[in-house]
């Protein structure tokens, strides 16, 4: 069985999670349900990244003593699992950078480099973002401000150690250019080359624990501790189990996919190639940036406060609609931007309107005509109307779309052909006038029709359901199959799959129109 390995970053717990971080999980949880269900052995990570600087100052903002860390960061990593479990996000593991094994695998991995003359120390004179972790030199941070997030930042001069990344330039530059999926999309893999252009600084990558001791110790220097990033990163092998459980990692590495947004693809397609190259391990195969949700035209970012709280939001709307909204309205790998007025347009137009009407009135007719059972076909007579064969064929083609889409991240694509297939049938009901038939007595001709659009509906909750869970089990035991949700993913390819006779179960609509105004 292939395996597929995918992880998020490791959101800070500096405060609780929002849209943003909710989109690269929801994103990767559809990537990795897919996957599954399509017969992969998935292993999908998430987790939280807890040491460093800024973690340190939010402790001591959020009322907690010096050295309370630990205590502030077990206080924050249950609402991101909360919030997970709310979204319907099923990750295989959660791994947390102050687990005593990451611990260890951190410290194996710098032993091990510093062992090949790889890290050297030196006085460190430049410049700090705490915001972003990020040091900078004194010509990358001209007058002290951060060149990624504008924000002043904190001068240093003190003797710190540093890994000679430099070295690695060259090789990094042919591995990305053998290699076209190995950073996506291609013009965030040209941003990387272009980055790459200029010459490679080595990474300071220790705090001395005088100024900031909330990390994980160096292990051949007691004094320091390591740089958050370094630490960070590190997740993605000691989460699969190096070294401590190589059977696993061996299953497991490398990694299909890292996913994070762009504010964080120097340190994925940069630092993290080449830390593991020094510690001789393969490159993950494909690193996927995408682009941000911003809020008024500004990043949405804890430390601007203009972040949308993903849990009122889903109290208010389901967790479906949000998880649909974020994968639809936007092309994964493009900046879009959040407003509550778009999402209810979206909400009321394709999932009240086109699925959740074509569910109830499909499932209305067939209470009315066919006595609430899936009906007979005795006769072909009504295939003949066009748009039956195109609902068929858009039908069966879905699930190959499915398979083309979907592993790259094109949602955008994938939900516009199953929501093709919804327009199409809403069409055929207002086309072919399912009434008249009734009225008229072409009972083969509705039968025909009626089962067609079970039919579709059936391949329409198969194909959702990476993307809305619990409306795929809903539409699936409103179709009186069942309360275990569509399992298998191939019947999406297949048409006729209902029994005849079977009773439907109609029960309250989808998703009710949201009437108030925004
Ligand atoms: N801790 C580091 C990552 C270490 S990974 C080894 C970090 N954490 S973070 O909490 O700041 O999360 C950044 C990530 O959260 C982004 O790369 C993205 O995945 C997600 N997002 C945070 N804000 C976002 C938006 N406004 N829009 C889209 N995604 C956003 O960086």
């Amino acid at each position: 069985m292939d395996k597929f390995y995918i992880t998020t970053p490791l959101y800070y717990v500096n405060s609780k999670p929002h849209i943003g971080h909710s989109y690269t999980t929801v994103a990767c949880d559809v990537v990795a349900r897919f996957m599954r269900r399509s017969g992969r052995d998935v292993f999908f990570m998430t987790g939280t990244d807890e040491h460093g600087e800024k973690i340190e100052k939010a402790t001591l903002e959020r009322g907690f003593a010096a050295g309370e860390e630990q205590k502030f960061v077990d206080e924050i990593v249950p609402v991101f699992k909360d919030l997970w479990a709310k979204l319907n996000v099923k990750y295989d593991y959660f791994i947390r950078t102050t687990d005593d094994y990451h611990v260890k695998t951190v410290q194996g991995v710098l032993r091990k480099i510093y062992e090949d003359g790889k890290i050297y120390k030196k006085v460190y004179k430049g410049w700090f973002c705490i915001p972003c972790e990020t040091f900078w030199s004194e010509s990358q941070a001209p007058g002290g401000v951060c060149p990624d997030c504008k924000r002043p930042t904190e001068k240093l001069d003190e003797a710190n150690y540093f890994f000679k990344m430099s070295e690695y330039q060259s090789w990094l530059i042919e591995h990305i250019n053998k290699n076209p999926d190995f950073i996506k999309p291609v013009f965030r893999r040209n941003e990387v080359l272009g980055f790459l252009k200029e010459p490679l600084l080595d990474l300071c990558i220790s705090r001395p624990k005088s100024r900031m001791s909330w990390g994980i110790e160096m292990p051949f220097d007691k004094d320091y501790v390591t740089y958050v990033w370094f630490d960070a990163l590190t997740n993605y092998i000691s989460g699969i189990g190096y070294p401590h459980d190589m059977a696993r990692f061996d299953k497991y590495w490398p990694a299909d996919y890292h996913v994070m947004a762009k504010d964080i693809l120097r340190h994925h397609a940069v630092y993290w190639p080449i830390m593991l190259r020094a510690a001789g391990i393969e490159p993950p195969r494909t690193i996927f940036a995408h682009g941000w949700w911003v809020f008024k035209g500004e990043k949405m970012s804890k430390s601007k406060g203009n972040v949308v709280d993903p849990f009122d939001f889903v109290s208010r709307y389901g967790v479906d609609p949000y998880r649909y909204f974020l994968l639809r309205e936007v092309s994964f790998g493009m900046d879009g931007s959040f407003s509550e007025e778009a999402f209810v347009s979206r909400y009321n137009s394709d999932l009240a309107n086109d699925l959740g009407n074509l569910l109830s009135r499909t499932l209305s007719m067939v209470e009315k005509y066919f006595e609430g059972k899936v009906p007979d076909v005795t006769s072909d007579k009504s295939q003949s109307h066009k748009l039956a064969k195109d609902l068929k064929d858009k039908a069966l083609a879905l699930g190959g779309e499915m398979e083309r889409a979907i592993p790259e991240f094109d949602f955008v694509s994938a939900l516009t052909r199953i929501w093709e297939v919804i327009n199409i049938a809403n069409k055929y009901i207002e086309d072919s006038k399912p009434w008249n038939l009734a009225k008229e007595k072409r009972t083969d001709e509705l039968a025909a029709m009626m089962r067609n659009l079970l039919e579709a509906l059936r391949i329409i909750a198969i194909a959702i359901d990476p993307f809305m869970p619990e409306t795929a089990v809903n539409i699936w035991s409103q179709l009186g199959l069942g309360n275990a949700g569509p399992a298998r993913f191939y019947d999406i390819s297949e048409w006729e799959k209902l029994e005849s006779g079977q009773a439907i179960k109609k029960s309250n609509p989808l998703f009710p129109r949201i009437e108030n105004k925004v």
